[in-house]
């Protein structure tokens, strides 16, 4: 039988026999072996096509319609399909499922209590006109001691309180030493505070950590004052721990102040007796250090005969723990959440 005319009764059959088997496909693996069946590279309709080299003229027309109309609606068909079988599948996979229903909450994070109390720290002070400063945690025993009017000899440079490098820096004791660093590099008026941490060796223990976390301020000009001192902190642990708060000053001694106080705060408990409880050092700047800081810059922008200054320190994990009557300082670094998410 003459090939155009086979072709022509064969387009009809194989376009019928797809469609059928394409209406009937029950999900996409059984729609995709269709595809491949008919219109793949050995695929029926394929291989019609591959016969119309061999139709004579007359037919080519005709039959080359047919190819194209069969092939048409195959494509169509199989694309319609496969989206019905795709809105089947997202209704199944919803089946179920209230999509009405609020989203599940997703945790956010929460500011460290350290981070809240530095943070609270340091805006008290700023409406002050304090702004901050910085230093180094390797410190040199000049920046740490010896211009801190610390002798040799004085405890606080043992070898057993404080870690040393081979090259003999050290791990900064205080955040003092960024007193020294100010002035080395401004004139007065100087008005920072530093936040920063500071390391001891220390037994680790509920009170005490090898690392912890200080808070120094500094305050030089002309006929700056122990009532100034007096004032400035009384008004900072009032702003801190609410206008009811009662602090005092202990005279001390530091060897970088003179006079120099430790400053009590009274905390009451509920259900306990109200107790003092040290927070702070402080003190007017000692006239030894401007000399070393005037010997170190070369100049005399800090006379001792012109100059004062008052200086405090604190640890901020000590205020933390007592804002929120925080009892193992160890609370604070061991980052469990159950600990950390009550201060979201
Ligand atoms: N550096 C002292 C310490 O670590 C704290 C301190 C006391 C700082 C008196 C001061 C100060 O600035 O005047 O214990």
């Amino acid at each position: 039988m003459a090939i155009g005319f086979l072709m022509k009764e064969q387009i009809p059959v194989i376009q019928s026999e797809a469609l059928a088997q394409i209406a009937t496909a029950h999900d996409e693996r059984s729609l995709e072996e269709v595809r491949v069946a008919v219109l793949g590279k050995k695929g029926t309709l394929t291989l019609a096509a591959a016969g119309m080299k061999d139709v004579p003229k007359e037919d080519k027309a005709e039959v080359g319609q047919l190819l194209n109309a069969a092939r048409s609606a195959i494509t169509s068909a199989l694309e319609e399909k496969q989206s019905a079988l795709q809105d089947l599948a997202d209704q199944a996979a919803l089946t179920g499922i209230d999509v009405t229903l609020p989203a599940r909450a997703v945790a956010t994070g929460a500011l460290h209590p350290l981070t809240l109390i530095r943070d609270e720290a340091i805006s008290i002070l700023r409406r002050m006109g304090f702004s901050l400063a910085d230093g180094p945690e390797i410190e040199d025993e000049f920046h740490c001691f010896d211009a801190l009017n610390t002798p040799a000899d004085h405890p606080a440079r043992n070898e057993k309180d404080t870690f040393y490098f081979d090259s003999g820096k050290l791990l900064r004791t205080h955040t003092s030493s960024v007193q020294i660093r100010t002035m080395e590099s401004a004139k007065p008026p100087i008005r920072i505070i530093a936040p920063g941490s500071a390391y001891r060796r220390d037994e680790i223990d509920a009170t005490h950590l090898s690392v912890f976390n200080q808070f120094e301020g500094l305050y030089v000009a002309e006929d700056v004052s122990l009532p100034d001192l007096k004032g400035t902190l009384e008004y900072f642990f009032r702003e801190l721990y609410g206008a009811q708060t009662e602090v005092r000053f202990r005279p001390h001694f530091f060897p970088f102040t003179e006079p120099s106080f430790e400053i009590d705060v009274k905390l009451t408990v509920k259900g306990q007796a109200p107790r003092w409880i040290e927070v702070a050092g402080c003190g007017m700047v000692d006239p030894a250090v401007f000399d070393a800081i005037n010997t170190s810059r070369k100049d005399t922008a800090f006379d001792p005969n012109k100059t004062t200054g008052f200086a405090f320190g604190m640890g901020l994990d000590r205020l933390a723990m007592i804002r929120w009557g925080i009892k193992d300082i160890r609370l604070l670094i061991e980052n469990d959440v159950r600990f950390l998410k009550q201060f979201a």
